[in-house]
């Protein structure tokens, strides 16, 4: 591993993730996780004070990013639902299939090397009804934002640890399996490039 994913990709990844616009989408998604939830690239936790205490059974969550997760020294014992953390690849989940009622997932699509084993591993461990709860930033609805998307991609996927700025994530879902039940997009505050904002819930179709 590079000294710069070890040492300073940790400390990027949290400070844009919890930019002010980013904490208010996950309000927007969290709360809605019920039963045992796995969320996949927790990064540095920042999703963990939206979880409903009473809604959840027990939080796994996973990451490669062993350095991210622990960026934020997070008490797990003083969680008010039990929780697991593993080091782990979304392409390959280390969980018996159909286990999840709720699989959440928060910019990290964007990271993810391949969606498709991805979302194909998400559908294998989430049960039959259960519900993918996202919120991703992608690729813009404008042509002149887009422009810049494709432009400007490969320096960010340097700095950003893989990060795609323009990737269509309702169409990925769609094209791996899930049907979208609810889907809200805007620009939330921020560098337009980066700001384009998808979230909502699916299941297995
Ligand atoms: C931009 S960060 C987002 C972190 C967190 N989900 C959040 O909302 O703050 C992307 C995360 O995806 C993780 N990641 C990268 N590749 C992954 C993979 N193949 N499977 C699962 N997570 C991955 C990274 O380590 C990083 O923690």
């Amino acid at each position: 591993m590079s000294l710069y994913n070890k040492y300073v990709l940790p400390k990027v990844i949290d400070w844009a993730c919890s930019q002010k616009p980013s904490m208010k989408q996950r309000a927007k998604i969290i709360p809605q996780a019920q039963g045992n939830v796995l969320e996949i690239g927790i990064g540095s936790g920042l999703n963990l004070p939206f979880y409903a205490k009473d809604a959840l059974k027990h939080l796994t969550a996973i990451d490669p990013s062993i350095e991210t997760w622990h960026k934020n020294k997070i008490d797990t014992q003083s969680l008010p639902f039990g929780f697991e953390f593993i080091k782990a690849f979304a392409e390959d989940i280390p969980a018996d299939s159909n286990s999840f009622d709720t699989v959440v997932i928060t910019y990290a699509l964007c990271t993810i090397p391949d969606t498709q084993k991805a979302l194909s591993e998400i559908r294998r461990v989430l049960k039959t009804n259960g519900k993918l709860l996202f919120c991703e930033h992608g690729k813009a609805p404008d042509a002149a934002v887009q422009k810049w998307q494709n432009r400007i991609n490969p320096l960010w996927k340097h700095i950003g640890g893989g990060c795609h700025l323009n990737k269509d994530i309702p169409l990925l879902i769609k094209d791996n399996g899930f049907k979208i039940n609810q889907l809200d997009t805007m620009y939330i505050p921020g560098w337009k490039p980066a700001s384009f904002n998808y979230w909502g819930s699916a299941q297995i179709r």
